[in-house]
């Protein structure tokens, strides 16, 4: 069974206490013996940012030891640098920005391991600058976060937001032939933008629904994926003119900041939703109020924010849009993988085995 130590209580190592305590009429050699034992069977020390989940702290327990914080608010950023002074690893959330400041206050920190695929929240130069390891937790959340934005995608097309808020409110007055009608999703133009693992797993949804499927990316892919998901390469200006729904999964980089402006919105259709499980910062949001007022497109459904956890006051009021609290992952299944994940990272990283997803792997030479 994982033990917690409380970040915010008395840390109190009992190996420490005992090894401190010299018992009357034991030989200074024994002493000295029991001080070279404590220092070859110390682990090293970790913090994590949450408590994580038992499977996950379960892994970390057995090779190191772990200060895990486990306030419900996150941990401040002045407690973050503090407690991360004397650690070896560091297990953090996206939100938790390991920077040239967090290094630097960290001088023994061998790996900073983010429980998210998004790395954003790392400057992995930095990282590779001092010697510390970078991981991430890809793979594991795919579906689940394809699932999501099918989830958002369906909401938003069919304004189930709203039929659930009418019929709450107590003044439905039953069915009737123009209530709240949205928009066909079978047989339409679904726009991916950023055909990786996430994006793929949204294309392969899309099949289902026997749509025409357009992607924009980097580069294109192989020609059997493409077969497979039944999808065009197209330019991301063509995507954005002929979609009906538009898709985001791509990271957020320099240039991928606000990919999608005003420039993107007047090219879409007027009947067009734009949809974001990808990173806030891709959309810009001043420019989505103003290309929502104007009636550019017909509404968008976004699960991350440019500033999170704020989110642009005048979004708020809106039926147009659906405003989820970044749920992309949020399965006990997969938040639970993710956490194990990282915990893997750390641990064969200190059982001599290289991290499996290490972000700056070449660190760790051939
Ligand atoms: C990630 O992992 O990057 C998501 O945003 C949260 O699951």
């Amino acid at each position: 069974m994982a033990t917690i130590i409380a970040a915010t209580g008395e840390r109190q190592r009992g190996s420490e206490r005992g090894a401190q305590t010299t018992t009357p009429g034991i030989h200074p050699c024994w002493c000295m013996l029991l001080l070279l034992l404590r220092g070859a069977l110390s682990k090293p020390k970790a913090l994590a940012t949450r408590p994580l989940f038992a499977r996950a702290r379960a892994i970390l327990d057995q090779q190191l030891e772990v200060e895990y914080w486990t306030e419900p608010e996150r941990i401040p950023r002045t407690k973050l640098l503090e407690r991360v002074a004397d650690k070896d690893a560091l297990v953090c959330l996206l939100t938790e920005k390991v920077d040239q400041e967090l290094l630097l206050a960290a001088p023994a920190l061998r790996i900073a391991a983010t429980v998210s695929v998004g790395y954003d929240n790392i400057d992995v130069p930095a990282c590779t600058r001092r010697k510390v390891i970078a991981t991430n937790t890809p793979g594991v959340l795919d579906e689940t976060t394809a699932d999501f934005a099918w989830t958002l995608l369906m909401g938003i097309a069919r304004r189930l937001v709203e039929g659930d808020a009418w019929t709450r409110s107590g003044t439905w007055p039953g069915w009737d032939l123009d209530q709240l009608l949205g928009s066909d999703i079978w047989g339409k133009t679904l726009g991916i933008v950023g055909l990786g693992r996430i994006g793929v797993a949204v294309a392969r949804r899309a099949r289902g629904f026997q749509m025409r499927v357009l992607y924009s990316n980097r580069s294109r892919v192989a020609p059997e994926l493409e077969r497979e998901l039944q999808s065009e390469f197209t330019a991301l200006d063509t995507l954005l003119r002929e979609s009906d729904f538009v898709t985001l999964h791509l990271p957020l980089a320099p240039d991928t900041r606000h990919l999608i402006s005003t420039a993107a919105f007047e090219k879409m259709k007027r009947s067009a939703y734009l949809i974001n499980t990808a990173r806030g910062p891709v959309v810009d949001e001043a420019a989505l109020v103003d290309a929502l007022d104007r009636r550019l497109i017909a509404g968008a459904a976004l699960d991350v924010y440019e500033r999170e956890p704020e989110v642009h006051p005048a979004l708020m009021g809106r039926k147009d849009v659906i405003l989820a609290p970044h749920l992309g992952s949020a399965t006990i299944e997969t938040r639970t993988k993710m956490a194990v994940m990282a915990a893997t990272n750390v641990a064969s990283l200190f059982e001599g085995r290289r991290p499996p997803n290490a972000l700056n792997a070449d660190l760790l030479g051939p």
